[in-house]
């Protein structure tokens, strides 16, 4: 167990009752960043998440030449302008490009680095330089990017990009939109189709997204393709509220008694949105409802009440990539439904910010809850009376999706807990607390 600092969570005195606004996408702000730093122009945004995953893409796309004036507005939020580099390209860095803990900023940024004469060096926090990145640095050589050093699976790596990228047909090994963005920014520049084929549908924000900036992109339900080269142009942004953030707040809604909520104002893209068809499985009060749209984003509502009887359910493979992000929370809301829950086809959480699929299982053996790993499939098995014991102490291992489960098990607990190293929410929800908090009073 790690010396970080560590923070009690104590049970709620009072349900979450009321009207959430979230934070907005992580995903969708991270795009709205890059992809206006590629663009030709000056791009409005507003609604960008103000977190450090964030930051890192604003302070890489600065270095490499974009002129980003995004402050904090009212609501906590970042609004303003990039001005990208357009067909300038990008400039020389003269230090390495610094991703911090952000695995989207890095992966993307080699495909956006890919068709420009420079030499960088990214690389990130310990956390991001234990992840796989030959992922993403296989393909993009394929299309003629060169990586030092070539075989290298882990930051920091240097990248020299290809003035005359070809166009390519690639069959992603698994589905991560992360991969899947690189390819296609990449393709951009390249001329002709570049398609990325998937195993299963991952989250095409940046499909959505592209054809704002001006690039010819096609796509159906495992298969994207940018037709190149397209110049990108400016364009302005209003990035909705964070689906993946709305989950922690749907699940202790749920586990507390007596809380409803309305979360407002957040994206419902259906590739996000699995968490709430996975709690629907297990019965509980929650339900989407679509208000409109910002750009090609579905946006709404979720309401969601506390639901007394929970059961397990099981989510097959092919949707595991809409619940990518949510397996924690979820996983903690399995372990008070009645039966086993099955998540199936998950080895990918493996090798996210943390070992989260070990992290699940070892903390959910904390609350005295059976969960365990066979076949590449997670298994819960629930129970409706769970009563944390005394005196448990979590480890986020600097993961924030794990920092966020564990406080919502103490806080709709029946004892309080303690969580070691919570600062990492800043990652993707700084005000996770206060807006829990705000809830309650
Ligand atoms: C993301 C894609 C997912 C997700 C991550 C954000 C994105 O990762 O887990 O938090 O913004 O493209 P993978 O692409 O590695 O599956």
């Amino acid at each position: 167990m790690s010396n970080e600092k560590s923070t009690a969570f104590a049970p709620l005195t009072s349900p979450l009752k009321g009207t959430a606004k979230l934070p907005g996408d992580k995903s969708i702000s991270h795009r709205a960043v890059l992809f206006a730093a590629m663009a030709e122009g000056m791009s409005h945004l507003a609604g960008v998440l103000d977190s450090e995953d964030v930051r890192s893409s604003i302070n890489v796309v600065t270095q490499l030449g974009a002129k980003v004036d995004l402050l904090p507005s009212d609501d906590g939020s970042l609004e303003g302008t990039v001005t990208g580099w357009g067909s300038n390209g990008p400039i020389q860095p003269t230090e390495p490009l610094d991703c911090g803990n952000s695995g989207t900023t890095a992966r993307l940024l080699m495909g956006m680095l890919a068709p420009w004469g420079i030499e960088a060096t990214i690389t990130g926090d310990d956390s991001l330089k234990r992840r796989p990145m030959r992922r993403n640095t296989a393909p993009l050589m394929k299309m003629g990017v060169q990586f030092k050093p070539a075989e290298a699976d882990h930051l920091p790596i240097t990248e020299n990009g290809c003035k005359q990228l070809r166009a390519i047909t690639y069959d992603a090994p698994m589905a991560s939109a992360q991969l899947k963005t690189a390819v296609l920014l990449a393709g951009v520049y390249a001329k002709g189709k570049t398609t990325v084929n998937e195993p299963a549908p991952s989250r095409n924000h940046t499909e959505l997204m592209l054809p704002e900036f001006g690039v010819t992109t096609t796509a159906g339900t495992r298969v994207a393709t940018v037709t190149g080269p397209a110049l990108m142009h400016a364009s302005d942004i209003i990035v909705p509220g964070d689906p993946s953030s709305a989950a922690f707040l749907c699940a202790a809604a749920i586990l507390k008694p007596g809380s409803a909520l309305t979360i407002e104002n957040v994206s419902l893209n259906p590739a996000r949105i699995g968490f709430v068809r996975t709690l629907e499985r297990m019965g509980a009060n929650i339900a989407e409802h679509r208000t409109g749209a910002e750009g090609k984003e579905y946006v709404g509502t979720i309401t969601v009440s506390s639901t007394g009887s929970l059961r397990g359910c099981e989510v097959p493979s092919q949707h595991f990539a809409s619940i990518i992000d949510e397996v924690p929370i979820l996983a903690l809301v399995a372990a008070h439904a009645k039966g086993v829950t099955v998540f199936r086809g998950v080895s990918e959480l493996r090798v996210k910010e943390s070992d989260r699929l070990q992290a699940i299982i070892d903390g959910l053996d904390k609350l005295g809850v059976d969960a365990w790993e066979e076949g590449g499939n997670l298994f819960v098995e629930g129970d409706p009376g769970l009563e944390i014991p005394e005196g448990v102490v979590f480890d986020t291992h600097g993961d924030h999706r794990l920092a966020m489960t564990w406080a919502i098990a103490g806080l709709t607990g029946n004892t309080p807990v303690e969580v070691k190293g919570f600062d990492c929410i800043n990652v993707s929800y700084p005000n996770f607390l206060t807006d829990i908090e705000r809830l309650c009073s």
